[in-house]
């Protein structure tokens, strides 16, 4: 009944802006996961819908780390602190006066980790983005690895070059046939090939975007004249 009391107390405190620092909603384990391609920007929305309301804003990188942007609505005020000690924000933050949402423009893996908004009015909401950063995926690269000993397969290699957490993977069709998922700076992923057809690719993906790369036999290998009974087609071995 006293646990009630104070409760009800408190709301009634909170909603006429007499206890401010107590007053915190918003879920505080909630943290909304934004992923983002390295060079892009992204838009974290503060919640704020009234345009017209006297909200204190901040933006802060890391729980309760730096603050980097605040936004006085009552006084029309906007501060961006983008040269803070190792001045990873510098020139890259913009905030919308209205809605105080925050921009981080050509974003890098420096800038990943949990963003956190405070909105103070009469109450304090409290929100949490954890932004996460890949790499810009480079186009995979299809050549034929000519086998030393024989002249009866092609064999294609397909490989991406300075990628970090990226799946290669081949596909005849939509069929996948392979791949292999590594934090390698170099990745490579072959193929034997017997039949001649150019339903094969290989893609470069991660979580959030990918490349495909479709197979040229013409390009790739030539045929020889022998018939392989399994696909009644004729064979094919890498172009020199
Ligand atoms: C984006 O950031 C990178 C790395 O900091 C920089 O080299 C590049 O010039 C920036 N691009 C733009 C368009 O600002
Ligand atoms: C943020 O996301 C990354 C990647 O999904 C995850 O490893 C990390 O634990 C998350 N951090 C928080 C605080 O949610
Ligand atoms: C080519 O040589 C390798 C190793 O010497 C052997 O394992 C493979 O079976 C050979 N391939 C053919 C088609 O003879
Ligand atoms: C990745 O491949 C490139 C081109 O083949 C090569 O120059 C570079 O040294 C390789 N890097 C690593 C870490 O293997
Ligand atoms: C490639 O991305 C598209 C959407 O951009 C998605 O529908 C598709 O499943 C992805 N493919 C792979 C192999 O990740
Ligand atoms: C494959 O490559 C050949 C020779 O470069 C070209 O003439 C042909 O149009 C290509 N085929 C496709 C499907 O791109």
């Amino acid at each position: 009944m006293f646990d009630r009391l104070v409760l009800f107390c408190l709301c009634c405190c909170c909603l006429v802006g007499k206890l401010n620092m107590l007053c915190v909603f918003g879920d505080s384990d909630a943290v909304k996961s934004v992923s983002v391609t390295e060079g892009d920007s992204v838009t974290l929305d503060s919640g704020v819908t009234d345009k017209q309301s006297d909200n204190l804003i901040t933006w802060n990188f890391k729980t309760n780390g730096p603050l980097i942007a605040k936004i006085d609505q009552a006084a029309n005020d906007i501060s961006i602190i983008d040269d803070g000690p190792d001045k990873r924000f510098r020139d890259r933050l913009k905030v919308d006066h209205q809605t105080g949402s925050l921009t981080i423009t050509n974003i890098t893996t420096q800038h990943a980790g949990v963003y956190q908004v405070t909105i103070s009015s009469k109450i304090k909401i409290i929100y949490r983005f954890n932004v996460t950063v890949y790499a810009r995926l480079p186009v995979p690269v299809i050549i034929g690895d000519s086998p030393q000993n024989s002249s009866s397969y092609c064999l294609l290699v397909c490989s991406v070059v300075n990628v970090g957490h990226v799946t290669l993977s081949w596909y005849k069709g939509n069929s996948l046939l392979s791949s292999i998922s590594a934090s390698d700076l170099n990745n490579s992923l072959s193929l034997r090939l017997e039949c001649l057809d150019d339903s094969y690719s290989c893609v470069v993906s991660n979580p959030i975007s990918n490349w495909t790369r479709y197979v040229n036999i013409t390009d790739l290998c030539r045929p020889c004249s022998g018939m392989l009974a399994s696909c009644g087609k004729r064979l094919c071995m890498p172009t020199v």
